[in-house]
């Protein structure tokens, strides 16, 4: 798609489904290139700033790696290491890295800054996560749909399971909706996306693509016939600690174990995951949850997340390469 050249990634829905589709080609391309040890370089001598002020493993490693397999240089910004928003506002903190880089990304709570950043940078901003939306994600999740999925994506059903009111939830709702998907939110009510913000809007784009959009609170109706069973953490960045107890009493039933992945009754069925995942003890914050609450699993099993059906590595990988597409299509 012409067109990404000088455009920013702020959310799903900013892009036509055939835009977002060419990000996903675009990705497969590179991947395919890297492999093959064909790749070139299109962001030689560009520089790039990463403002990250939530942390990061996937997201930060993936915004690196990519530009330099293309040329690119890269400034990591870390949560304490900057003045922005605190000493100087967004609005000209935009204007300061726009004379200096090329592109940046910013990972932080609040979609209205990166969108502030976007307006006033006068170069692309890639939206690194907010509390809202995880585009960077969706493009690394479709595509690794697209290689699990043995279809095209628009006859491909997947079902995401847990905390469905946080950016995870919405941008799987905004994604499937671009591209024709078979897309069910399995959640409590309480938990299930914004009626005006996403699932309204998101209809609206299903409308012409023929995608699905299903809310339900029910597991085995909800998962039954998907390719994929996905979830994400019951408590995201930023949220208070307190709100743990209440998660837990909602969101038990949701757990990704070996019997909802049977009841998809698709034996090729795959679980993923965007990660961090709270699936075993080696973090200190899954260490003291566990203790406290004398649970074995959170949202998802040790069993499930280390089966064969598991495919968040590759998943985690593919970042990278969609991170890439991204910086190619809107600087190279
Ligand atoms: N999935 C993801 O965004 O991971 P990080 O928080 O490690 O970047
Ligand atoms: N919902 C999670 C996603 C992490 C990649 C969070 O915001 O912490």
């Amino acid at each position: 798609a012409a067109g990404l050249r000088g455009r920013s990634l702020l959310r799903e829905l900013d892009f036509t489904p055939d835009e977002f589709a060419h990000l996903i080609d675009l990705a497969a391309e590179l991947k395919a290139a890297k492999r093959a040890g064909t790749e070139t370089r299109a962001l030689a001598g560009r520089n790039i700033a990463l403002i990250f002020e939530k942390t990061s493993t996937r997201t930060r490693c993936a915004f690196e790696v990519a530009a330099h397999d293309q040329g690119a240089h890269v400034t990591y910004l870390d949560p304490a290491g900057t003045q922005i928003g605190h000493k100087e506002s967004i609005k000209d903190t935009a204007r300061v890295l726009g004379r200096m880089y090329d592109g940046i990304e910013y990972r932080g709570a609040s979609q209205r800054r990166v969108e502030e950043l976007a307006a006033h940078a006068g170069v692309p901003v890639w939206n690194g996560l907010t509390d809202e939306w995880h585009p960077t994600q969706m493009l690394a999740d479709m595509l690794t749909m697209r290689e699990h999925g043995g279809r095209p994506l628009h006859q491909v059903a997947y079902a995401y399971l847990g905390d469905a009111r946080n950016n995870m939830g919405h941008s799987y709702v905004a994604a499937g909706a671009l591209l024709g998907m078979d897309v069910r939110i399995v959640a409590p009510r309480a938990l299930w996306p914004d009626e005006e913000t996403v699932v309204g809007p998101s209809r609206a784009v299903a409308a012409g693509t023929g995608a699905t959009i299903t809310l339900t609170e029910g597991v085995a109706d909800g998962v039954r016939g998907a390719d994929f069973v996905i979830t994400d953490v019951w408590v995201s960045m930023g949220e208070p600690a307190e709100v743990w107890d209440e998660r837990i009493a909602l969101l038990t039933p949701y757990q990704v174990n070996a019997e909802v992945m049977r009841a998809t009754g698709n034996p090729a069925a795959r679980f993923m995951h965007c990660l961090p995942a709270f699936h075993d003890r080696g973090t200190a914050v899954g260490e003291e949850i566990y203790r406290r609450t004398g649970l074995d699993a959170l949202e998802v099993t040790d069993e499930v997340f280390e089966s064969e059906s598991s495919i968040v590595f590759d998943e985690a990988e593919n970042r990278m390469h969609t991170i890439k597409a991204v910086m190619v299509a809107t600087l190279g």
